[in-house]
């Protein structure tokens, strides 16, 4: 039997083995309880798809990635929109600490190209506060796409601050703070394959 008692900081977490420094930076190592299964993601993720490929068809359509929580999800997302389309990344920080928006939005990585008169679809990880999104949705829509439309993994409707309307939506959650599959607390946990609650 293995004796390692788990600890973990902010700057090193890892396993204490008694003797011995057993160092798992892996950030594969489980937060918490899995909230939504990889099998139920992709499920949701083909409907979203198909849905999007329905209302689209005959166009051609932006992707708007908003890095970095979205990149997993629009992968796939992506793969499963069967349509001419190109794919454009945004970057964006907000400012706050580590689990919390303060709706204060920096870019990070702007647009490479003109977006104007093209059909955009904003894919985000998550819809929390709201603040962020409304900024995103401000700004492209002032750059004068032809039409924006908002695509969110993710909706926490009880921490809404500023309402904005999600055209497509995989899945609305509790007030509980959610890794993995793109989200992260701090950059960790981002490649889980499943959404985790951090406990
Ligand atoms: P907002 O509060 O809607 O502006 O969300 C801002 C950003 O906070 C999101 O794009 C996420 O990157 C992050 N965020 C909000 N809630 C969560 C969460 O439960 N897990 C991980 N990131 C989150
Ligand atoms: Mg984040």
């Amino acid at each position: 039997m293995c004796s390692a008692r788990r600890f973990a900081s902010a700057s090193s977490p890892g396993y204490w083995i008694p003797g011995n420094v057993l160092r798992v930076t892996s950030s594969l190592d489980p937060p918490g309880r899995v909230l939504i299964p990889k099998d139920r993601i992709a499920a949701r993720v083909r409907e979203l798809g198909e849905r999007i490929k329905l209302d689209y068809e005959g166009r051609s359509l932006v992707l708007l990635v908003v890095l970095k929580g979205s990149f997993v999800f629009a992968s796939d997302l992506a793969r499963e929109i069967d349509l001419p389309l190109s794919v454009e990344f945004l970057g964006v920080q907000s400012y706050g600490d580590s689990t919390d928006s303060s709706g204060v939005v920096r870019i990070t990585l702007d647009l490479g190209r003109s977006i104007e008169g093209e059909d955009v679809l904003i894919v985000e990880d998550i819809v929390d506060t709201g603040l962020t999104s409304r900024y995103i949705l401000d700004q492209i829509t002032a750059r004068k796409a032809r039409t924006v439309k908002l695509c969110s993994l993710l909706h926490k409707p009880a921490r809404t601050v500023a309402p904005v309307q999600i055209d497509y939506l995989g899945f609305t959650v509790e007030d509980v703070f959610i890794v993995g599959y793109g989200l992260d607390v701090g950059q960790r946990y981002r490649n889980l394959p499943d959404l985790h609650v951090l406990e």
